[in-house]
């Protein structure tokens, strides 16, 4: 039903009575992602997000601000606008319900309805929830409040105008058993047919009386009443089609939509009014409603009472939108509630961006700067080690990634690109370019190397470019290259070899430069000479030859602790020739040690190393700076080689 080479998304349009939050840039985040990779597959996307301008929440916001409800709207409007460029957003319409425009498609709309004699007009008493906007019954309401939102609800009285949406229950049945993926995910589709299948579906309220609320779109059929704020706001997914973007309206050939992503809280409006609203006006259904789940905050649910609203402002500036939008997507399977905070958005961005992406970008160039003049090096004999890379690579392009996106499975596919990024990280653990210094096989093994990280960087940057399109992008100029990325560049299948050997290299800033933790969680001591030695063997003062050498029991050398610690960052101590500050982790605990091997090492090759660390010294000063440890190394006065783990084994773990 739905064309083969267009792709309409949607957000739900937001509503103006306050400020945008987590919950608006989550699904705005997740609808772009979706554009962006939708575009790099060949399609012609359209993708809307709006405001909901009418109704009630919005005239009372407006109230209480003591102004005009359209002055209300219109200041309001520009803070959704600008927090959508900041984040990235490329949405190609932004529609706002009071748009004339919009107004005379829903008129339309419903004079359609009600001159095919769906519309009818009866009184109807029952128990008005405001902050809801709708009626329950008496069986519905629970001690005078409301089910749904828990706010007391008023009984009233009044005539309105009915949509005749009874009369589709079987043939709403019957769409979403014979379309599996009509609504999304699974469980929330057995929600919907569960109700569908146990109650009798009754008419929808379509109109207020001009008397109780007055902003919002008159009925072209009786200037009493307005139109019920969710019939105005639905019909969006479609007006906008007729005249947006302005200079180019997109067209019906749009409709009908690809996804609509709503939160699930909304999803009975889209699956049930929605889809009896289209049934009506014989259009068809759009292909998915994707419901997601909330975002709690600390593990409470988020509310301006409370004042643990987030604002995505605030994490953008902080964080960056790339990090805000790849932990958005990351945290948690889409569908599902989450929860936020901000030490998991600092453990996401140093341990998978920071020292994941960011350490194999900052590695790669460093190495073809130094040693190849900063030029693509080119590739000689290519081993098993570059081939299963390639191939790991390659299948996450080609074959993995599409089917997540496809399925809606961000995480997922977060979790398959990182998957590469570790591989790539192992690879060049293993490889160790920076040994490959004494022949001119060496020679030829470290261009192989250095071709196959850059390359695997420039697949990288396409895998990961919907979701964090900035870093993607700065990562293909840093390695020189500058694909379009609104082209669609993932049409085809992608092949190993895009980067020419040759071509020069741009190292930049770092991708994701790591953030500290706020100082203050472990005690400094403060002596600045060691009473023990705290870094390693060269800052030792070298102990005298005896002539035999010194025994302890098993017992004196199980006191000392050796564990495994992975670097996470790694700095020189200014004005030290030898020392390097280095961040590790075991696991559980971050450590800053000040290591004597900078003469050896460049501070950038050793994040993302599992090395071997003392781990109960007691923490002293070196250069005023603390170290909480010893790294192990073997030399004596000069520093031969680190004590690293090859394996995969997890920081903290004994060393015996
Ligand atoms: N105006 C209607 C939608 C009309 S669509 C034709 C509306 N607006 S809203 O501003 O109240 O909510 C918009 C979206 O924000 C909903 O999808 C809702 O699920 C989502 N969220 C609100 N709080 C949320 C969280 N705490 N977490 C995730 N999403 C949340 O409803």
């Amino acid at each position: 039903m739905t064309q083969e080479n267009t792709f309409y998304i949607t957000t739900p349009i937001y509503y103006v009575n306050d400020v945008p939050h987590i919950g608006h840039a989550y699904t705005t985040v997740a609808a772009d992602v979706l554009a962006r990779y939708w575009r790099l597959r060949g399609r012609e996307v359209f993708f809307l997000t709006g405001l909901d301008e009418h109704g009630q929440k919005v005239q009372q916001a407006a109230a209480k601000a003591g102004i005009d409800p359209q002055v209300h709207c219109d200041k309001l409007s520009p803070q959704f606008e600008t927090l959508w460029k900041k984040l990235n957003i490329s949405n190609t319409a932004f529609i706002r319900t009071t748009d004339p425009e919009h107004k005379s498609v829903v008129q339309r709309c419903l004079q359609q309805l009600s001159d095919k004699q769906l519309i009818y007009k009866d009184s109807y008493t029952g128990w008005y929830c405001t902050f809801d906007e709708r009626f329950w019954t008496e069986k519905d309401v629970e001690s005078g409040l409301c089910p749904d939102c828990k706010r007391p609800v008023e009984k009233l009285s009044e005539h309105n105008y009915f949509f005749k949406m009874g009369q589709y229950q079987d043939r709403l049945i019957e769409h979403i058993k014979t379309h599996p993926n009509f609504i999304r995910p699974e469980s929330r589709r057995n929600e919907v047919l569960g109700f569908l299948q146990t109650q009798k579906l009754g008419d929808l309220s379509i109109s207020r009386p001009k008397s109780r609320l007055s902003w919002g779109i008159e009925l072209p059929f009786d200037d009493n009443y307005v139109t019920y704020v969710w019939f105005d706001a639905l019909v969006n997914y479609i007006s906008a089609l007729e005249y947006l973007p302005r200079t180019k309206p997109a067209g019906t050939r749009f409709w009908p939509a690809n996804v609509h992503l709503v939160g699930k809280d909304i999803l009975t409006t889209h699956a049930v009014y929605w889809s009896t609203m289209l049934m009506a006006l014989n259009l068809p259904l759009p292909e998915t409603i994707f419901a997601h789940g909330w975002w709690t905050v600390d593990g409470e649910k988020m509310s301006k009472s409370r004042g643990n609203v987030v604002d995505p402002n605030k994490m953008v500036d902080e964080f960056g939108a790339d990090a805000f939008r790849y932990f958005l997507l990351r945290e948690v399977p889409f569908g599902q509630d989450g929860d936020f905070s901000q030490s998991a958005m600092i453990t996401r961005v140093n341990s998978d961006l920071a020292n994941g992406l960011g350490n194999l970008l900052s590695r790669t160039l460093t190495l073809i700067e130094r040693t190849q003049a900063g030029h693509i090096p080119a590739p000689g004999k290519i081993g098993p080690a570059e081939c299963a890379l390639e191939r790991a690579t390659l299948s996450l392009l080609n074959e993995v990634l599409p089917r997540h996106f496809e399925q809606l499975e961000f995480n997922r596919a977060l979790e398959a690109i990182w998957h590469v990024v570790q591989l790539a990280n192992q690879y060049v653990d293993k490889t160790a370019p920076w040994t490959l210094t004494k022949s001119m096989d060496d020679a030829e093994t470290l261009r192989t190397v250095l071709y196959t990280m850059a390359e695997t960087l420039r697949c990288l940057s396409l895998a990961a470019y919907p979701i964090i399109p900035n870093s993607a992008q700065s990562i293909c100029s840093q390695l020189g290259i500058s694909p379009e990325f609104t082209n669609p560049l993932l049409k085809n299948k992608i092949e190993w070899g895009g980067l020419k050997p040759g071509s020069p290299i741009h190292k930049g800033p770092s991708l994701f430069p790591r953030i500290e933790s706020k100082p203050g969680a472990r005690p400094v001591t403060e002596s600045s000479v060691p009473s023990q030695p705290t870094a390693t063997a060269p800052t030792l003062p070298s102990v005298p030859a005896s002539p035999a050498p010194l025994q302890i029991t098993i017992d004196e050398f199980m006191k000392i602790q050796l564990k495994t610690a992975k670097v996470l960052s790694a700095e020189r101590v200014p004005k030290s020739e030898k020392l390097i500050k280095l961040q590790v982790s075991l696991g559980t605990e971050q450590r800053q040690i000040v290591a004597g091997i900078g003469k050896k090492y460049e501070p950038d090759l050793l994040v993302g190393k599992t090395i071997v660390i003392v781990a109960n010294l007691k923490p002293a000063k070196l250069m005023g700076i603390e170290s909480q440890g010893m790294v192990l190394a073997a030399g004596d006065t000069d520093v031969q080689g680190l004590l690293t783990i090859q394996e995969e084994v997890d920081p903290g773990t004994k060393v015996k």
